[in-house]
């Protein structure tokens, strides 16, 4: 489709990095094509929620024209996509289409995709069936839907992470891996709410949950190990990992991308905005035990000492210090990949709606967590009083 190797003279624009994985080989054939992925989305652009649900940023140049997913999809039934963690937007459905909709049929698929109802998909779907475009959104992996129609479908919570989605498995579907059968292997082991957004660029596989990105207003630095603000992130994992064409320069990353057109800084300001605006889910009604919770409050902030890194409104610390792995007992590897090589405190905000804890998921629920930090941090506490805190910690 493309004579990218005519233009390989063009292009100095990604210096020294490991090239074995898809995705910088896709930066490349986005560098090297100036393959537009213009597309309709374009005309929101700078609308913040439609930026962030529906906006490819052009990567269509890695999940249509790399990884083939256009091809893939069409043979993907509605049921099967809900096993890997897709989402379907019921807000999007003309009224009564379920009752007759056949889920086992690849071309309902199709339907949905065509009325934008797949949530952090965006596909466009000809006449004859096939499937020209496709490509994924932050949405994708930063929103799920509240399960109010059937399981999967409902209406959209944009900034939940997606914990059943499966992207390493769904990324490995692509034809592109037939020959590559390690990294399709890499791509199988992540399981759901899991992704790694460092290993096509160091080789290292230590996937990390799927963070949420609501609360995050007020918190200076992003990611698990702070690696900077917003904005930062977002031009990083929109250019190095979905695909979409932008300009990204990193020194520790040894990166200096730059596209032709940029689809990503333009929407920068757009993306924080929304993200921004997202607040933290409260918790359900009667999900916990206010007496308790406000005896572990009493904890929280004493005899815990949790306060001491997770202070303040959004419970972190995070916009003056990070901390060592062994401050809280983390596993220090995925540390070592950031270029800050320490933890954020993570925001508390929402705790309760995204089990299980810590960046790699090594606590599967809050009391897990507390039982560890009980040890590392050598509290002392009473059976009684680690279950007043793990009430407070689902009260936030
Ligand atoms: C393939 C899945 C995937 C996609 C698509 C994705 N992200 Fe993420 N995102 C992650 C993972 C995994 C992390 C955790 C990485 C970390 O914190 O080191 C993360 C972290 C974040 C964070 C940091 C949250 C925090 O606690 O500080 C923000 C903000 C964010 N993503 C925003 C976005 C935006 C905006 C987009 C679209 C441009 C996007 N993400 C696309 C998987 C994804
Ligand atoms: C030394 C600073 C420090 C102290 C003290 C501390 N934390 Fe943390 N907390 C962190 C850091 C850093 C992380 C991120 C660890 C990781 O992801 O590996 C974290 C993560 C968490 C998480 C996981 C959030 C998520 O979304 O995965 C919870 C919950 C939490 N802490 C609660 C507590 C409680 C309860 C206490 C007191 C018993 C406490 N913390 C004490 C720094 C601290």
């Amino acid at each position: 489709m493309h004579a990218y190797t005519n233009k390989l003279a063009n292009s100095i624009f990604v210096t020294s990095v490991s090239f074995f994985s898809v995705f910088l080989l896709a930066i490349f054939f986005i560098v090297l094509t100036g393959c537009s992925g213009s597309n309709s989305s374009e005309d929101l652009a700078f609308d913040p929620k439609a930026t962030f649900r529906f906006d490819t940023f052009g990567d269509e140049a890695l999940w249509t024209d790399v990884l083939q997913w256009n091809k893939v999809i069409t043979t993907v039934d509605p049921v099967t996509a809900l096993s890997v963690g897709l989402k379907v937007d019921s807000e999007a459905l003309p009224p009564g289409i379920l009752d007759t909709a056949d889920l086992t049929s690849p071309k309902t698929t199709l339907a949905l995709l065509k009325l934008d109802a797949v949530v952090g998909i965006k596909a466009t779907v000809e006449e004859d069936g096939t499937v020209s475009k496709f490509g994924v959104t932050c949405a994708l992996c930063h929103s799920t839907v509240d399960n109010s129609v059937a399981p999967g479908i409902g209406k959209r919570l944009d900034g939940w992470p997606a914990r059943d989605l499966n992207p390493g498995l769904i990324i490995s579907l692509s034809p592109y891996f037939d020959d590559k059968p390690d990294q399709r292997a890499v791509l199988q082991s992540w399981g759901p709410g899991k992704y790694d957004p460092y290993w096509n660029m160091d080789g290292i596989n230590d996937p990390v949950l799927i963070a949420p990105a609501y609360g995050l207003k007020d918190v200076a630095l992003e990611t698990y190990t702070g690696e900077g603000p917003v904005s930062f992130w977002n031009s990083y994992i929109a250019v190095t990992q979905m695909g979409g064409q932008g300009n990204f320069q990193n020194e520790h990353l040894n990166l200096n991308i730059q596209v032709a057109e940029d689809l990503v800084t333009p929407k920068l300001p757009a993306l924080l905005a929304y993200q921004d605006s997202l607040d933290p889910p409260l918790p359900p009604r009667g999900s916990f035990d206010s007496a308790a919770a406000a005896r572990g409050k009493v904890i929280f902030e004493g005899k815990a000492t949790c306060a001491s890194c997770h202070s303040g409104e959004t419970f972190t610390d995070a916009n003056s210090t990070l901390h060592d792995a062994f401050e809280t007992g983390s596993d220090p590897l995925y540390a070592t990949r950031g270029a800050t090589g320490q933890y954020r405190t993570t925001p508390l905000k929402g705790v309760w709606q995204h089990p299980p804890y810590f960046h790699n998921g090594a606590h599967a629920t809050l009391l897990d967590l507390v039982e560890h930090y009980d040890i590392v941090l050598a509290t002392g506490l009473l059976n009684d009083e680690k279950s007043d805190l793990v009430e407070f910690l689902k009260s936030l």
